[in-house]
């Protein structure tokens, strides 16, 4: 079989994990790269020897050469190049977010329906064998009902700047940026459940802390401080119509003594913790049990093979016979909480959504 010929637009940070992912899948091979940054495109293109660079990814999508593409770039470019790109016959696998809004989400949802193109979400946590791991204990019944989750991102100084401080091309902070990784995660591992409410807070109390010395943090390929319009923390309680409910928060910054992450959830038969270490927790003959799965790494995400699981799944989708891990629906359902979170916080009350 002739590899899928691969495109990839955006070229900073994350850009890097959707590249080498390709480069060792055997059924992929990289032909395109694109990035406003003229000179950044180039570099990228001749390290994985693709044949062309572009600055503009309009060109790249009109390549009838080209089967698919990665979408790495600013989240307020989602929406119009995944919609461009199945628009031009490609298929997709965006980065998360996958949009801003839920107006956004549902046009790229229908931009799907039109191109019969596949759009694979980037809920780059599903795909780590770890998660994979415990998904199947939970879809045995394991864990029995999931009704309560818990998860907690606090960077205590991690504003990465550029874009991501900038709400318009971002359209949030912490909560939009990593918040997304833990929510989805519980809600995934939860069953997919129906949201029902929302009631939320967001702060904008410390800023981006750029004064602060001796500690290095995440940044945008072009990291600027000079603006930040994003919260700095976000909690919310999220209730489901099943009566399962999740409790997150999630900080660029926070004066917390150390960074700390935590993703729990809670069965009638069990429970289980991804974040920071995967561990199962059990009752057998009137005893509770606390299970370590021996796997390749205890901890609840690994990169690298996350991202190879990620983009390894796309090929298999567009080869045909998989079934989506992340498609599209998963997408706008994550995008609506999220929404709903922004909302409450504005509102601060309840949101019905
Ligand atoms: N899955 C994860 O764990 C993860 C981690 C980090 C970032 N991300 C996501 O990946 C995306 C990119 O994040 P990043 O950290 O790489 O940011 P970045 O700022 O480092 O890189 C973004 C790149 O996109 C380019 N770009 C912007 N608009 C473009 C356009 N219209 N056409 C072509 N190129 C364009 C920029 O020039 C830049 O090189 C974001 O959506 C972010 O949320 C995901």
């Amino acid at each position: 079989m002739k590899p899928f010929r691969i495109g990839v637009i955006g070229t900073g940070s994350i850009s890097e994990y959707h590249l080498n992912a390709y480069a060792s899948n055997p059924r992929s091979i990289i032909v395109a790269i694109c990035d406003v940054n003229e000179t950044r495109a180039k570099q990228v293109a001749a390290k994985y020897g693709a044949d062309k660079s572009y600055s503009d990814y309009r060109e790249l999508l009109a390549d009838p050469d080209i089967d698919a593409v990665s979408i790495c770039t600013w989240n307020n470019t989602h929406a119009s190049i995944g919609i461009a790109a199945l628009e031009a016959g490609k298929h997709v696998l965006v980065e998360k977010p996958m949009a801003r809004t839920v107006e956004e989400a549902l046009a790229m949802e229908q931009a799907v329906r039109k191109s019969g193109k596949l759009l694979q979400v980037g809920f780059v946590r599903r795909y780590d064998p770890n998660v994979q791991m415990l998904r199947r204990f939970a879809d045995e019944g394991e864990f029995g009902e999931l009704y309560y989750a818990k998860a907690s991102t606090i960077r205590r100084l991690g504003n990465p700047g550029g874009w991501f401080a900038d709400v318009d091309r971002s359209g949030g902070g912490p909560l939009i940026d990593i918040g997304v990784h833990v929510i989805d995660l519980c809600w995934y591992l939860m069953g997919r459940p129906k949201a029902k409410t929302v009631s939320a807070n967001t702060y904008s109390k410390l800023g981006n802390r750029a004064n602060i010395e001796h500690l290095s943090f995440y940044k945008a390929a072009d990291y600027d401080a000079s603006k930040n319009t994003v919260e700095d923390l976000a909690n919310a309680l999220i209730r489901f119509e099943n009566g399962a409910s999740l409790l997150v928060d999630v900080s660029y910054t926070l004066h917390a003594k150390q960074d700390e992450g935590y993703v729990k959830l809670y069965g009638d038969k069990g429970g289980f913790e991804i974040d920071p270490t995967v561990s199962i927790v059990t009752e057998k003959h009137n005893t509770i049990l606390n299970v370590q799965p021996q796997t390749d790494s205890a901890a609840g995400f690994s990169g690298a093979p996350a991202f190879q699981g990620e983009i390894d799944h796309f090929i298999d989708c567009i080869a045909g016979g998989a079934s989506q891990i992340s498609p599209v629906e998963d997408g706008i359902e994550i995008t609506k909480i999220l929404s709903a979170i922004y909302e409450s916080a504005a509102k601060g009350e309840e949101i019905r959504i």
